[in-house]
Protein backbone atom coordinates (compact mmCIF):
# COMPACT_ATOMS: atom_id res chain seq x y z
CA UNK A 1 0.00 0.00 0.00
CA UNK A 2 0.79 3.56 -0.44
CA UNK A 3 0.50 7.05 1.29
CA UNK A 4 -0.17 10.00 -1.42
CA UNK A 5 -0.25 13.58 0.53
CA UNK A 6 -1.85 16.27 -0.97
CA UNK A 7 -1.77 19.99 -0.57
CA UNK A 8 -5.99 20.45 -0.13
CA UNK A 9 -5.54 24.36 -0.78
CA UNK A 10 -3.14 26.77 -2.30
CA UNK A 11 -0.43 25.50 -0.99
CA UNK A 12 1.66 25.92 1.88
CA UNK A 13 -0.23 23.51 4.13
CA UNK A 14 2.79 21.56 6.08
CA UNK A 15 2.74 19.05 3.78
CA UNK A 16 6.71 18.61 4.68
CA UNK A 17 5.92 17.98 7.85
CA UNK A 18 3.42 15.17 7.59
CA UNK A 19 5.30 13.64 4.87
CA UNK A 20 8.22 13.46 7.88
CA UNK A 21 5.56 11.94 9.85
CA UNK A 22 4.59 9.42 8.25
CA UNK A 23 7.31 8.88 6.39
CA UNK A 24 8.65 6.65 8.53
CA UNK A 25 6.70 3.50 7.78
CA UNK A 26 7.82 4.35 4.05
CA UNK A 27 11.26 3.18 2.72
CA UNK A 28 10.91 5.54 -0.78
CA UNK A 29 9.26 8.53 -0.94
CA UNK A 30 8.93 9.95 -4.38
CA UNK A 31 7.92 13.47 -5.80
CA UNK A 32 5.49 13.42 -8.92
CA UNK A 33 5.41 16.88 -10.10
CA UNK A 34 6.48 20.75 -9.61
CA UNK A 35 10.28 21.01 -9.14
CA UNK A 36 12.34 23.91 -7.14
CA UNK A 37 9.07 25.83 -6.46
CA UNK A 38 7.78 24.30 -3.65
CA UNK A 39 8.88 25.38 -0.05
CA UNK A 40 9.27 22.08 2.31
CA UNK A 41 10.42 23.10 5.73
CA UNK A 42 11.29 20.26 8.26
CA UNK A 43 11.88 20.30 12.19
CA UNK A 44 14.31 17.14 13.23
CA UNK A 45 16.35 17.49 16.06
CA UNK A 46 15.65 20.94 16.82
CA UNK A 47 17.22 21.63 13.08
CA UNK A 48 15.36 23.65 10.37
CA UNK A 49 15.82 21.92 7.05
CA UNK A 50 14.67 24.46 3.76
CA UNK A 51 13.82 22.09 1.02
CA UNK A 52 12.63 23.21 -1.94
CA UNK A 53 13.46 20.09 -4.63
CA UNK A 54 14.64 17.10 -2.75
CA UNK A 55 11.79 15.29 -0.86
CA UNK A 56 11.35 15.92 2.72
CA UNK A 57 11.86 11.96 3.24
CA UNK A 58 15.67 12.63 2.85
CA UNK A 59 16.39 14.14 6.20
CA UNK A 60 15.34 10.57 7.39
CA UNK A 61 17.27 8.82 5.17
CA UNK A 62 15.03 7.58 2.79
CA UNK A 63 15.20 7.18 -0.97
CA UNK A 64 14.34 9.86 -2.59
CA UNK A 65 12.79 9.55 -5.90
CA UNK A 66 11.90 12.90 -8.58
CA UNK A 67 9.22 11.06 -10.70
CA UNK A 68 8.79 11.99 -14.31
CA UNK A 69 6.58 14.57 -13.40
CA UNK A 70 8.78 16.63 -11.93
CA UNK A 71 10.67 19.68 -14.06
CA UNK A 72 14.54 19.49 -12.12
CA UNK A 73 16.22 22.57 -12.24
CA UNK A 74 20.48 20.32 -11.50
CA UNK A 75 21.70 23.54 -9.84
CA UNK A 76 19.43 23.33 -6.98
CA UNK A 77 19.47 19.54 -7.24
CA UNK A 78 23.25 19.44 -6.58
CA UNK A 79 23.24 22.58 -3.97
CA UNK A 80 20.45 20.85 -1.89
CA UNK A 81 22.26 17.36 -1.22
CA UNK A 82 25.50 19.25 -0.67
CA UNK A 83 23.84 21.58 1.76
CA UNK A 84 22.23 18.55 3.37
CA UNK A 85 25.65 16.37 3.38
CA UNK A 86 27.02 19.23 5.17
CA UNK A 87 24.65 19.06 7.96
CA UNK A 88 26.18 15.12 8.12
CA UNK A 89 23.17 13.48 6.19
CA UNK A 90 23.78 11.06 2.80
CA UNK A 91 20.39 11.88 1.15
CA UNK A 92 19.94 9.46 -1.37
CA UNK A 93 17.86 10.99 -4.00
CA UNK A 94 17.20 9.79 -8.05
CA UNK A 95 15.75 11.23 -10.95
CA UNK A 96 13.57 10.51 -13.50
CA UNK A 97 15.43 10.20 -16.67
CA UNK A 98 11.94 11.18 -18.25
CA UNK A 99 11.88 14.43 -16.04
CA UNK A 100 12.26 17.37 -17.51
CA UNK A 101 15.45 20.04 -17.03
CA UNK A 102 15.15 23.39 -16.08
CA UNK A 103 17.53 25.55 -18.11
CA UNK A 104 18.59 28.58 -17.27
CA UNK A 105 17.05 30.55 -20.23
CA UNK A 106 13.39 28.77 -18.21
CA UNK A 107 14.07 31.37 -15.15
CA UNK A 108 14.93 34.46 -17.56
CA UNK A 109 11.94 33.88 -19.61
CA UNK A 110 10.07 33.05 -16.46
CA UNK A 111 10.68 36.96 -15.10
CA UNK A 112 10.34 38.48 -18.26
CA UNK A 113 6.60 37.20 -18.98
CA UNK A 114 5.96 38.40 -15.22
CA UNK A 115 7.51 41.82 -15.89
CA UNK A 116 4.70 41.96 -19.06
CA UNK A 117 1.80 40.69 -17.61
CA UNK A 118 2.38 42.76 -14.36
CA UNK A 119 1.98 45.80 -16.92
CA UNK A 120 -1.95 44.84 -16.90
CA UNK A 121 -2.59 43.81 -13.59
CA UNK A 122 -2.00 40.15 -14.74
CA UNK A 123 0.89 38.62 -13.77
CA UNK A 124 0.89 35.25 -11.63
CA UNK A 125 3.16 36.09 -8.90
CA UNK A 126 5.40 32.88 -9.48
CA UNK A 127 8.44 31.87 -7.88
CA UNK A 128 10.44 32.72 -11.00
CA UNK A 129 11.66 29.81 -10.59
CA UNK A 130 11.34 28.82 -14.23
CA UNK A 131 8.52 26.04 -13.63
CA UNK A 132 5.79 27.45 -16.59
CA UNK A 133 8.71 27.80 -19.20
CA UNK A 134 9.73 24.63 -18.55
CA UNK A 135 5.99 22.30 -18.39
CA UNK A 136 5.48 24.84 -21.50
CA UNK A 137 8.56 23.36 -23.84
CA UNK A 138 7.76 20.11 -22.34
CA UNK A 139 4.40 20.55 -23.52
CA UNK A 140 5.62 21.90 -26.65
CA UNK A 141 7.63 18.46 -27.32
CA UNK A 142 10.89 20.93 -27.23
CA UNK A 143 12.21 20.22 -23.71
CA UNK A 144 15.43 18.85 -22.46
CA UNK A 145 14.95 15.86 -20.29
CA UNK A 146 17.14 14.27 -17.74
CA UNK A 147 17.70 11.30 -19.93
CA UNK A 148 19.09 13.72 -21.94
CA UNK A 149 21.82 15.07 -20.65
CA UNK A 150 23.50 11.61 -20.48
CA UNK A 151 24.06 11.64 -24.19
CA UNK A 152 25.73 14.70 -25.51
CA UNK A 153 24.70 13.96 -29.09
CA UNK A 154 21.55 14.02 -27.94
CA UNK A 155 21.78 16.87 -25.57
CA UNK A 156 23.79 19.29 -28.13
CA UNK A 157 20.98 18.75 -31.05
CA UNK A 158 18.14 19.65 -28.45
CA UNK A 159 20.05 22.77 -27.21
CA UNK A 160 21.00 23.49 -31.15
CA UNK A 161 16.80 22.96 -31.64
CA UNK A 162 15.80 25.23 -29.00
CA UNK A 163 18.10 27.98 -27.65
CA UNK A 164 17.92 30.02 -30.76
CA UNK A 165 14.01 29.99 -30.76
CA UNK A 166 14.36 31.30 -27.14
CA UNK A 167 16.85 33.81 -27.86
CA UNK A 168 14.57 35.23 -30.78
CA UNK A 169 11.55 35.42 -28.28
CA UNK A 170 13.89 37.55 -26.04
CA UNK A 171 15.43 39.56 -28.78
CA UNK A 172 12.39 39.67 -31.08
CA UNK A 173 9.23 38.98 -28.75
CA UNK A 174 10.60 40.65 -25.63
CA UNK A 175 12.97 43.30 -26.98
CA UNK A 176 15.55 42.56 -24.42
CA UNK A 177 18.95 42.41 -25.35
CA UNK A 178 20.91 39.16 -24.20
CA UNK A 179 23.88 40.72 -23.01
CA UNK A 180 22.37 43.23 -21.08
CA UNK A 181 21.42 39.71 -18.38
CA UNK A 182 22.23 38.63 -15.13
CA UNK A 183 23.09 35.56 -17.12
CA UNK A 184 24.12 35.97 -20.91
CA UNK A 185 25.60 32.18 -21.12
CA UNK A 186 21.57 31.31 -20.75
CA UNK A 187 20.80 31.99 -24.12
CA UNK A 188 24.50 30.55 -25.56
CA UNK A 189 24.39 27.19 -26.84
CA UNK A 190 27.97 25.85 -26.47
CA UNK A 191 27.63 27.11 -22.61
CA UNK A 192 25.01 25.17 -21.61
CA UNK A 193 26.09 22.35 -23.35
CA UNK A 194 28.94 22.40 -21.70
CA UNK A 195 27.58 23.10 -18.38
CA UNK A 196 24.81 20.36 -18.82
CA UNK A 197 27.39 17.88 -20.28
CA UNK A 198 29.00 17.95 -17.01
CA UNK A 199 26.30 17.27 -14.90
CA UNK A 200 25.03 14.32 -16.93
CA UNK A 201 28.43 13.09 -16.01
CA UNK A 202 27.85 14.08 -12.66
CA UNK A 203 24.47 12.21 -12.50
CA UNK A 204 25.37 9.28 -14.03
CA UNK A 205 28.78 8.78 -11.96
CA UNK A 206 26.51 9.02 -8.92
CA UNK A 207 24.28 6.71 -10.42
CA UNK A 208 21.62 9.17 -9.57
CA UNK A 209 18.96 8.63 -12.78
CA UNK A 210 15.91 6.08 -12.86
CA UNK A 211 13.48 4.95 -15.12
CA UNK A 212 10.80 5.84 -12.10
CA UNK A 213 7.92 3.64 -13.29
CA UNK A 214 10.36 0.85 -13.24
CA UNK A 215 12.42 1.92 -10.21
CA UNK A 216 9.24 2.41 -7.91
CA UNK A 217 7.39 -1.05 -9.54
CA UNK A 218 10.44 -2.75 -8.63
CA UNK A 219 10.84 -1.48 -5.04
CA UNK A 220 7.38 -2.30 -4.34
CA UNK A 221 7.54 -5.77 -5.28
CA UNK A 222 10.97 -6.73 -3.25
CA UNK A 223 8.46 -5.23 -0.62
CA UNK A 224 9.54 -1.59 0.16
CA UNK A 225 6.80 1.30 0.63
CA UNK A 226 6.64 4.07 -0.63
CA UNK A 227 4.98 7.54 0.07
CA UNK A 228 4.06 10.25 -2.67
CA UNK A 229 4.55 13.80 -1.96
CA UNK A 230 2.92 16.27 -3.63
CA UNK A 231 3.92 20.02 -3.79
CA UNK A 232 1.78 22.72 -4.12
CA UNK A 233 -1.78 22.43 -3.32
CA UNK A 234 -4.95 21.23 -5.17
CA UNK A 235 -6.12 24.94 -5.77
CA UNK A 236 -2.82 25.78 -7.80
CA UNK A 237 -3.35 22.91 -9.97
CA UNK A 238 -3.38 23.44 -13.68
CA UNK A 239 -6.42 21.77 -14.29
CA UNK A 240 -8.01 21.63 -11.16
CA UNK A 241 -6.93 25.27 -9.98
CA UNK A 242 -8.07 28.79 -10.15
CA UNK A 243 -6.51 29.31 -13.89
CA UNK A 244 -4.73 31.05 -14.55
CA UNK A 245 -3.44 31.70 -11.31
CA UNK A 246 -2.16 28.39 -10.85
CA UNK A 247 1.28 26.18 -11.32
CA UNK A 248 2.09 24.37 -14.25
CA UNK A 249 1.49 20.51 -13.15
CA UNK A 250 -1.12 18.38 -11.38
CA UNK A 251 -0.47 18.54 -7.48
CA UNK A 252 -3.91 16.79 -7.03
CA UNK A 253 -3.37 12.44 -6.93
CA UNK A 254 -4.16 11.27 -9.93
CA UNK A 255 -0.78 13.95 -10.56
CA UNK A 256 0.66 10.68 -8.69
CA UNK A 257 0.10 7.99 -11.13
CA UNK A 258 1.28 10.18 -14.07
CA UNK A 259 3.86 11.43 -12.67
CA UNK A 260 5.62 8.58 -11.38
CA UNK A 261 4.30 5.57 -14.32
CA UNK A 262 2.53 4.02 -11.53
CA UNK A 263 -0.99 2.75 -12.31
CA UNK A 264 -4.08 4.80 -11.16
CA UNK A 265 -4.83 1.77 -8.89
CA UNK A 266 -1.70 1.42 -6.89
CA UNK A 267 -2.47 5.57 -6.19
CA UNK A 268 -6.42 4.27 -5.66
CA UNK A 269 -5.18 1.33 -3.36
CA UNK A 270 -3.49 3.11 -1.08
CA UNK A 271 -4.52 6.20 1.35
CA UNK A 272 -4.95 9.74 0.28
CA UNK A 273 -4.42 12.34 2.68
CA UNK A 274 -5.30 15.57 2.48
CA UNK A 275 -3.52 18.35 4.08
CA UNK A 276 -5.08 21.07 5.41
CA UNK A 277 -4.24 24.18 7.12
CA UNK A 278 -6.68 25.13 9.59
CA UNK A 279 -6.93 28.69 8.03
CA UNK A 280 -5.67 30.15 4.51
CA UNK A 281 -2.42 31.57 3.24
CA UNK A 282 -1.93 32.44 -0.28
CA UNK A 283 1.46 33.72 -2.09
CA UNK A 284 1.07 35.24 -5.66
CA UNK A 285 -2.29 36.93 -7.08
CA UNK A 286 -5.63 35.27 -7.78
CA UNK A 287 -9.23 35.80 -5.58
CA UNK A 288 -9.31 34.74 -2.53
CA UNK A 289 -13.41 34.96 -1.17
CA UNK A 290 -12.57 34.28 2.85
CA UNK A 291 -9.32 37.18 2.68
CA UNK A 292 -8.80 38.74 6.11
CA UNK A 293 -6.13 41.00 4.35
CA UNK A 294 -3.94 41.00 1.53
CA UNK A 295 -0.11 41.89 0.68
CA UNK A 296 -0.45 45.54 -0.78
CA UNK A 297 0.03 45.26 -4.41
CA UNK A 298 0.14 41.07 -4.49
CA UNK A 299 -3.59 41.28 -5.77
CA UNK A 300 -3.52 42.37 -9.14
CA UNK A 301 -6.52 42.48 -10.98
CA UNK A 302 -8.63 41.55 -7.87
CA UNK A 303 -10.18 43.82 -5.01
CA UNK A 304 -9.86 42.23 -1.63
CA UNK A 305 -12.79 40.12 -1.49
CA UNK A 306 -12.86 39.06 2.37
CA UNK A 307 -13.67 42.34 4.74
CA UNK A 308 -10.41 44.63 4.73
CA UNK A 309 -11.13 45.81 7.97
CA UNK A 310 -9.51 42.43 9.27
CA UNK A 311 -5.66 43.68 8.15
CA UNK A 312 -4.99 43.74 11.77
CA UNK A 313 -5.89 40.11 12.66
CA UNK A 314 -4.23 39.02 9.16
CA UNK A 315 -1.59 40.42 10.37
CA UNK A 316 -1.50 38.64 13.41
CA UNK A 317 -2.45 35.43 12.32
CA UNK A 318 0.63 35.94 9.21
CA UNK A 319 3.26 36.56 12.04
CA UNK A 320 1.99 34.33 14.66
CA UNK A 321 2.26 31.41 11.82
CA UNK A 322 5.24 32.32 10.21
CA UNK A 323 3.72 32.85 7.21
CA UNK A 324 6.20 34.42 4.91
CA UNK A 325 6.95 32.09 1.34
CA UNK A 326 10.20 29.34 2.46
CA UNK A 327 10.91 30.07 -1.56
CA UNK A 328 10.57 34.10 -1.96
CA UNK A 329 10.54 34.68 1.66
CA UNK A 330 6.96 36.52 0.63
CA UNK A 331 3.90 37.58 3.20
CA UNK A 332 1.29 35.24 2.26
CA UNK A 333 -1.97 36.65 2.19
CA UNK A 334 -4.21 35.23 5.18
CA UNK A 335 -7.99 34.20 4.70
CA UNK A 336 -10.05 32.10 6.87
CA UNK A 337 -11.04 28.54 5.86
CA UNK A 338 -12.67 28.14 2.80
CA UNK A 339 -14.76 25.23 2.90
CA UNK A 340 -16.30 25.26 -1.12
CA UNK A 341 -12.92 24.94 -1.64
CA UNK A 342 -11.68 22.15 0.26
CA UNK A 343 -14.88 20.25 -1.00
CA UNK A 344 -14.08 20.71 -4.32
CA UNK A 345 -10.85 19.79 -3.45
CA UNK A 346 -12.21 16.63 -1.55
CA UNK A 347 -14.06 15.44 -5.05
CA UNK A 348 -10.72 15.48 -7.29
CA UNK A 349 -8.55 13.92 -5.17
CA UNK A 350 -11.05 11.72 -3.24
CA UNK A 351 -9.13 11.99 0.30
CA UNK A 352 -9.22 9.14 2.32
CA UNK A 353 -7.64 10.84 5.76
CA UNK A 354 -7.24 14.33 6.31
CA UNK A 355 -4.25 16.32 8.15
CA UNK A 356 -5.11 19.64 9.88
CA UNK A 357 -2.55 21.78 10.68
CA UNK A 358 -2.25 25.06 12.50
CA UNK A 359 -5.16 24.75 15.10
CA UNK A 360 -2.71 26.25 17.38
CA UNK A 361 -1.93 29.06 15.06
CA UNK A 362 -5.75 30.30 15.64
CA UNK A 363 -5.57 30.00 19.40
CA UNK A 364 -6.25 33.09 21.89
CA UNK A 365 -8.96 34.20 19.25
CA UNK A 366 -12.14 35.07 20.53
CA UNK A 367 -13.45 33.45 17.47
CA UNK A 368 -12.59 32.35 14.64
CA UNK A 369 -14.28 32.07 11.26
CA UNK A 370 -15.03 29.19 8.23
CA UNK A 371 -16.59 30.70 4.82
CA UNK A 372 -18.92 27.61 4.65
CA UNK A 373 -20.83 28.53 1.18
CA UNK A 374 -20.67 31.45 -1.33
CA UNK A 375 -23.19 33.69 -2.52
CA UNK A 376 -22.97 33.80 -6.68
CA UNK A 377 -25.78 36.01 -8.69
CA UNK A 378 -28.14 35.63 -5.79
CA UNK A 379 -27.33 31.60 -5.46
CA UNK A 380 -26.12 29.81 -3.14
CA UNK A 381 -22.52 27.52 -3.81
CA UNK A 382 -21.21 24.87 -1.64
CA UNK A 383 -18.09 24.49 -4.26
CA UNK A 384 -16.11 26.97 -6.02
CA UNK A 385 -17.32 27.57 -9.17
CA UNK A 386 -14.85 26.46 -12.15
CA UNK A 387 -14.13 29.94 -13.65
CA UNK A 388 -11.73 32.32 -12.13
CA UNK A 389 -14.08 35.09 -12.65
CA UNK A 390 -16.84 33.29 -10.80
CA UNK A 391 -14.70 33.16 -8.24
CA UNK A 392 -13.80 36.44 -7.97
CA UNK A 393 -17.24 37.72 -7.55
CA UNK A 394 -18.38 34.93 -4.77
CA UNK A 395 -18.98 36.48 -1.59
CA UNK A 396 -18.44 34.24 1.73
CA UNK A 397 -21.15 33.51 3.88
CA UNK A 398 -19.17 32.69 7.44
CA UNK A 399 -19.93 30.25 10.06
CA UNK A 400 -18.63 31.18 13.44
CA UNK A 401 -16.88 28.69 16.18
CA UNK A 402 -15.84 30.34 19.60
CA UNK A 403 -12.30 30.43 20.33
CA UNK A 404 -9.65 28.41 21.96
CA UNK A 405 -7.18 29.05 24.71
CA UNK A 406 -3.84 28.79 24.31
CA UNK A 407 -2.19 25.79 25.85
CA UNK A 408 0.64 23.74 26.27
CA UNK A 409 0.24 22.18 22.94
CA UNK A 410 3.03 19.69 23.13
CA UNK A 411 1.21 18.19 26.10
CA UNK A 412 -1.36 17.82 23.96
CA UNK A 413 0.36 16.54 21.16
CA UNK A 414 1.74 13.67 23.96
CA UNK A 415 -1.81 13.15 25.47
CA UNK A 416 -3.68 13.19 22.27
CA UNK A 417 -7.25 14.05 20.04
CA UNK A 418 -9.21 14.30 23.66
CA UNK A 419 -6.63 16.65 24.99
CA UNK A 420 -7.34 19.40 22.33
CA UNK A 421 -9.38 22.15 23.49
CA UNK A 422 -13.28 21.42 23.37
CA UNK A 423 -13.80 24.20 20.91
CA UNK A 424 -10.94 23.39 18.38
CA UNK A 425 -12.28 19.91 18.49
CA UNK A 426 -15.95 21.39 17.19
CA UNK A 427 -13.80 22.94 14.58
CA UNK A 428 -12.01 20.22 13.49
CA UNK A 429 -14.84 18.04 13.62
CA UNK A 430 -16.91 20.30 11.51
CA UNK A 431 -14.71 19.73 8.60
CA UNK A 432 -14.05 16.15 8.90
CA UNK A 433 -17.59 16.18 8.50
CA UNK A 434 -18.01 18.47 5.70
CA UNK A 435 -15.71 16.75 3.75
CA UNK A 436 -16.71 13.12 4.73
CA UNK A 437 -13.43 12.43 5.71
CA UNK A 438 -11.50 11.05 9.10
CA UNK A 439 -9.17 13.14 10.78
CA UNK A 440 -5.55 11.40 10.91
CA UNK A 441 -3.43 14.43 12.41
CA UNK A 442 -3.75 17.71 13.92
CA UNK A 443 -0.65 19.64 13.80
CA UNK A 444 -0.49 21.88 16.42
CA UNK A 445 3.20 23.19 16.10
CA UNK A 446 5.99 23.47 13.49
CA UNK A 447 8.04 20.21 14.99
CA UNK A 448 7.23 16.51 14.24
CA UNK A 449 6.30 15.75 17.71
CA UNK A 450 3.57 18.84 18.07
CA UNK A 451 1.53 16.31 15.72
CA UNK A 452 -1.54 14.82 17.67
CA UNK A 453 -1.76 11.93 15.67
CA UNK A 454 -4.78 9.98 15.61
CA UNK A 455 -4.38 7.32 12.95
CA UNK A 456 -1.27 6.53 11.35
CA UNK A 457 -1.26 5.44 7.69
CA UNK A 458 1.01 2.63 6.61
CA UNK A 459 2.62 2.07 3.83
CA UNK A 460 3.26 -1.31 4.85
CA UNK A 461 0.28 -4.09 3.60
P1 LIG B 1 5.22 28.82 -10.22
O1 LIG B 1 4.93 27.45 -9.74
O2 LIG B 1 6.53 29.37 -9.76
O3 LIG B 1 5.06 28.94 -11.72
O4 LIG B 1 4.12 29.80 -9.59
C1 LIG B 1 2.76 29.73 -9.98
C2 LIG B 1 1.84 30.02 -8.81
O5 LIG B 1 1.95 28.96 -7.87
C3 LIG B 1 2.17 31.29 -8.03
O6 LIG B 1 0.97 31.85 -7.54
C4 LIG B 1 3.03 30.78 -6.89
O7 LIG B 1 2.99 31.66 -5.79
C5 LIG B 1 2.33 29.48 -6.60
N1 LIG B 1 3.23 28.49 -5.97
C6 LIG B 1 4.21 27.77 -6.55
N2 LIG B 1 4.80 26.96 -5.67
C7 LIG B 1 4.18 27.15 -4.50
C8 LIG B 1 4.33 26.56 -3.20
O8 LIG B 1 5.15 25.69 -2.96
N3 LIG B 1 3.47 27.02 -2.25
C9 LIG B 1 2.51 27.96 -2.50
N4 LIG B 1 2.35 28.52 -3.69
C10 LIG B 1 3.16 28.13 -4.69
Amino acid sequence: MTVTIVGAQLGDEGKGGVVDLYGDTADVVARYQGGDNAGHTVVHDGEKYKLSLVPSGAVRGKVGVLGNGCVINPRTLFDEIETLQKKGLDPDVRVAERAHVILPFHRVLDGIEEDVKSEDDQEVGTTGRGIGPTYEDKAGRRGVRIGDLLDPEVLRDRLEYVVPQKRALIEEVYGADVSDLDDPDAFDVDALFEEYREIGERLAEQNMTVNASAFLTDAMADGETVMFEGAQGTIIDIDHGNYPYVTSSNPTAGGAAVGTGLSPNVIADGEIIGIVKGYLTRVGSGPLPTELGGVEGDTPGYDKQGDGENEELATYIREEGGEYGTVTGRPRRVGWLDMPMLRHSARVNGFTGLTINHIDVLAGLDEVKIGHSYELDGEELLAMPPTTEEWGRCEATFKTFDGWDDVDWAAVAEEGYDAIPENARTYLEYISDELDAPIYAVGVGPGREETVVVETPTTAE
